[in-house]
């Protein structure tokens, strides 16, 4: 017997049970109910408008499923995987309530169109919360690199010391990121806002909707264009987990520089104790556990954007049930996302810098070659020549075992290099760094313009706490 399915009209057996529980999605997406619910009362109040049901059936039925709401809340609600998904256990349930008249709730509507609406309302919502965290981590940074605009460190190419730079300008390079990351969510937020209410199964429907102000009701910025394509549309799945997994490619560059820092082989920070794990065997061990799990898990929100990639290649036209799949990749992307960034906020809060630290990495790999190159052209020398004269000079110091600024004035002469005493001033690190005045580089005064620019950025936004 197949009566205790809503569809069983036509079936003149039950499902088995295998297959039951290989189809049902109620397990996860009874998460979407206060969606289901909001778009249930949506569609209500529009047929009842349209005049498809009475003002007093759309009564009904709205209080009955805030009735459903309740019990949901309350716990004492009866999810059941005999009715497959959270649309059809709402249904059912408020049929059980009101009667007959839950019959009419699905009145010129679909599963197709109604798990579309489910899903962007509950999109949107995650996408806010995303935006959101994205704010407080910028202003995390903005906050530390604020504290750190005379601390200096090895700026880095190829993981090779390169040039001084402030750490300020190597966290607001981070702050950079996460505000575009920001403005990605929101311009992906513009597609997740549409309503595929009305399309119904795929071709529309024969009774006088009004999809505008179904739209309206939900918050969404307008309605679907062409029924097929509202029904199976999960582009802004893909949209938001690319997003996603760019916070994570974020998070995780940004984890890898703190598991290194960390180490006391660099020792510019020390991670606060909330935020570390120890060894089971090791007493002094004090591990980066919490970046390692981040730069792991940002693999989880790369594998759910190639599911949902692959789900969507080659499907032929409208909903197929491929698209159930759609929801437990978000889902899981979602909860790695936004913990990730509230938790790299917290910590990032927390760290301790060592800025002695990182001052006397400031001692090896000649961080000031360019300062000599770039000395050597003032004097008048073409850049090439210059650059020459100053690897000469490395390398002497190199074969010395001293710094640049350790050689002298002859010695760096005899290299080629026709400096006057003069040089020891730009042979300084910290003179390095303030002598970068070109606009966003690490002298101060960019600097300062940066922590302006973020700061106005935050302060059209509100921080969440
Ligand atoms: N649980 C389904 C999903 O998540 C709802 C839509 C089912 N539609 C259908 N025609 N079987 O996609």
């Amino acid at each position: 017997m197949a009566d205790n399915k809503l569809w069983g009209g036509r079936f003149k057996e039950g499902t088995s049970a295998s297959v039951e529980a290989y189809t049902e999605s109620v397990s996860y997406d009874w998460q979407l109910y206060r969606e289901d619910i909001a778009g249930s009362q949506a569609h209500a109040r529009m047929l009842a408008r349209q005049g498809v049901l009475t003002v007093d059936e759309a009564d009904t039925l709205c209080s009955g499923l805030e009735q459903v709401r309740r019990e949901i809340e309350s716990g004492s609600f009866e999810w059941k995987k005999e009715l497959e998904d959270v649309h059809m256990n709402i249904e059912a349930r408020l049929t059980e309530i009101v009667g007959p008249v839950g019959g009419k709730l699905h009145t010129g509507r679909s599963r197709n169109d109604q798990v579309g609406v489910d899903f962007r309302l509950h999109a949107v919502r995650r996408l806010e919360d995303w935006s959101a965290a994205l704010v407080r981590i910028v202003d995390v940074l903005a906050r530390r690199a604020a504290e750190h605009q005379t601390t200096l460190l090895p700026g880095c190419t190829h993981l090779q010391p390169a040039q001084p730079v402030s750490l300020a300008q190597h966290l607001l390079a981070y702050a950079c990121m996460f505000q575009r990351d920001h403005e990605r969510v929101g311009d992906c937020l513009k597609r997740v806002r549409v309503s595929p209410l009305g399309a119904a199964a795929l071709s529309g429907t024969t009774y006088p909707l009004d999809p505008d102000f179904a739209a309206r009701e939900l918050g969404f910025d307008r309605a679907f264009t062409n029924s097929m394509d509202a029904v199976s549309d999960r582009d802004f799945v893909v949209e938001s987990l690319s997003a996603a997994g760019l916070v994570m490619a974020h998070l995780s560059r940004l984890c890898e520089e703190l598991i290194l820092w960390a180490n006391p082989q660099f020792g510019y920070l020390r991670l606060p104790d909330a935020y570390s794990t120890g060894s089971s065997i090791m007493p002094q061990k004090k591990n980066p556990d919490i970046c390692e799990l981040m730069r792991g898990k940002t693999g989880r929100v790369y594998g759910a954007l190639m599911s949902m990639l692959t789900l969507l290649k080659g499907l032929p036209m409208t909903y197929n049930r491929d698209l159930q799949e759609d929801k437990e990749p978000f889902f899981d992307a979602d909860k790695t996302v936004h913990a990730s960034l509230s938790i790299m906020a917290d910590m990032l809060a927390r760290i301790e810098f060592v800025p002695q630290a990182m001052e006397k990495a400031l001692e090896a790999g000649f961080l000031n070659a360019t300062e000599l190159a770039d000395y050597l052209v003032g004097k008048g020398m073409p850049f090439r020549q210059a650059h020459h004269a100053s690897g000469a000079c490395v390398a002497l110091a190199e074969s010395l075992g001293c710094g640049l600024a350790d050689l002298s004035v002859d010695q760096m002469r005899l290299a080629g290099a026709d400096v006057q005493d003069d040089v020891y001033e730009v042979l300084s690190y910290r003179a390095a760094v303030e002598r970068r005045v070109s606009p966003g580089g690490t002298g101060p005064e960019s600097v300062r313009a940066q922590l302006g620019q973020v700061d106005e950025w935050l302060a059209s936004r509100v921080v969440a706490e």
